[in-house]
């Protein structure tokens, strides 16, 4: 319908792959269960798969890497079934998203691949090679020209078997020469690709340096201008969520992410870390969007903790447990006047129900104004004398115990009511 049509273009604008009706428009792609699945210990079944992708399709992510179909029969079966299933439920707002499998440069992976994902609406090949010197010299023992040679044949071989949108990466080309870059990159683009992704293969770039990749990527390749450049930054100096933003702000226009930021080693840069940046700084970005339902994050992030045993750290931005906890008395006095004095993204932006809505938690640090406020949110109202006393009796339990709970609370209010 044509109110469907004007909110798809308002929304996400883009349906094809070529075709780019908003500059300002930044795709994800999510590799959770590619590159997220290579975590050491974090192999999934084909039915978490399955589900986890259904998730993904609910957050929105614009495309999903869902395997690498030539690794193993298991999981060139799970990639089809999400091709089936995930890749052909176009939802109200017309939205389906592209179904990506990871392919080698050669045929027998590329065969795969296809056979894997054609079942989509909207399928893609993702193929890969090295072109950093240290992988050309020491993994593949081949020349530069030998190198542009094979991309630029398989891309062509991919697009011959009907697939009309291709992703390349020159993998590791965070460390590779740049004008070596721009040559292979233009091969590709004449060969057919429809998206070239750079990764950050060993995470060895900082965000200044990544922009400018990006940056020189974009005014150098010639034909760039037909296709979306993409990012990959590994996690390994812990600088993939920044250098991923950077290259987002140089031009970029799919950013490639996991949830939780798992994957190889150190991991990816994470969905919800990139997404959230976008959504709470995008207009100090020149006006960067995503079409990720944010509200769907922390529902996400609870399946791939739990599927692939990998727990999320307390403290980790946007969906640890501590994100949008307070226990100093003087954050707490402030979250109590207003809530944006130390939150600066609302936690139902994410789908978390906190069962305090005022976030705080009790401990050793807490004043007295979050305990006079807890304390009626239990019911119970206290001033003057009463609360003073109380108040030093709950700092006494703080003392041997790292969170008040509100059992405590109760005892002690008891025990004020009660004593003789
Ligand atoms: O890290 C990397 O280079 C990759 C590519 C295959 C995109 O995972």
């Amino acid at each position: 319908s044509t109110t469907n049509a004007a909110a798809i273009h308002r929304h996400r604008p883009d349906y094809t792959p070529n075709h780019i009706a908003d500059p300002n428009y930044v795709r994800i792609f999510d590799t959770t269960l590619r590159d997220g699945e290579q975590s050491p210990g974090a192999s999934m079944t084909p039915n978490q798969k399955l589900h986890i992708a259904k998730t993904l399709a609910r957050l929105g992510v614009d495309v999903i890497e869902a395997g690498f179909p030539a690794a193993s029969t298991a999981d060139f079966d799970a990639v089809k079934a999400i091709a089936i299933e995930v890749g052909n439920a176009v939802d109200w707002e017309g939205y389906v998203p592209v179904i990506c499998g990871l392919s080698r440069c050669n045929k027998a992976d590329i065969d795969a691949a296809w056979e894997a994902v054609k079942h989509a609406k909207r399928p893609r090949v993702h193929t890969f090679i090295a072109t950093s010197e240290i992988h050309m010299k020491h993994k593949l023992n081949k020349s530069r020209d030998e190198v542009v040679e094979i991309a630029r044949s398989m891309v062509k071989y991919a697009r011959s078997l009907g697939c009309e949108d291709v992703e390349f990466s020159p993998e590791d080309a965070g460390r590779s020469d740049r004008e070596f870059l721009y040559h292979i990159l233009g091969e590709i683009i004449k060969a057919g690709a429809t998206t070239l992704n750079i990764p950050d293969t060993v995470g060895y770039t900082v965000p200044s340096e990544f922009g400018q990749l990006i940056a020189d990527i974009k005014a150098n390749t010639p034909g760039i201008e037909n296709v979306i450049i993409s990012t990959h930054c590994q996690n390994d100096l812990g600088l993939s969520t920044a250098n991923t933003v950077a290259g987002a702000c140089a031009g970029a226009r799919q950013l490639e992410v996991t949830i939780n930021g798992i994957g190889e080693r150190a991991g990816n840069a994470s969905l919800e870390e990139v997404v959230m940046t976008l959504k709470c700084r995008g207009q100090s970005l020149g006006g960067l969007y995503t079409g990720i339902r944010t509200e769907h994050i922390v529902k996400a992030s609870k399946m791939v903790a739990e599927y692939t045993g990998l727990l999320v750290q307390p403290h980790k931005a946007i969906v640890g447990a501590n994100a949008f906890k307070h226990e100093s008395g003087i954050h707490q006095h402030g979250m109590l006047k207003h809530k944006g004095t130390y939150e600066i993204i609302s936690p139902e932006d994410i789908g978390l129900q906190r069962a305090d809505e005022s976030g705080l938690v009790l401990g050793k640090l807490s004043g007295r104004h979050a305990l006079k406020k807890r304390l009626e949110q239990l019911g119970y109202y206290f001033e003057g004398k009463e609360l003073d006393d109380i108040f030093w009796r709950f700092k006494s339990i703080a003392e041997k115990k790292k969170h008040v709970l509100d059992e405590d609370l109760e005892a002690l209010v008891v025990d004020e009511l009660f004593q003789p």
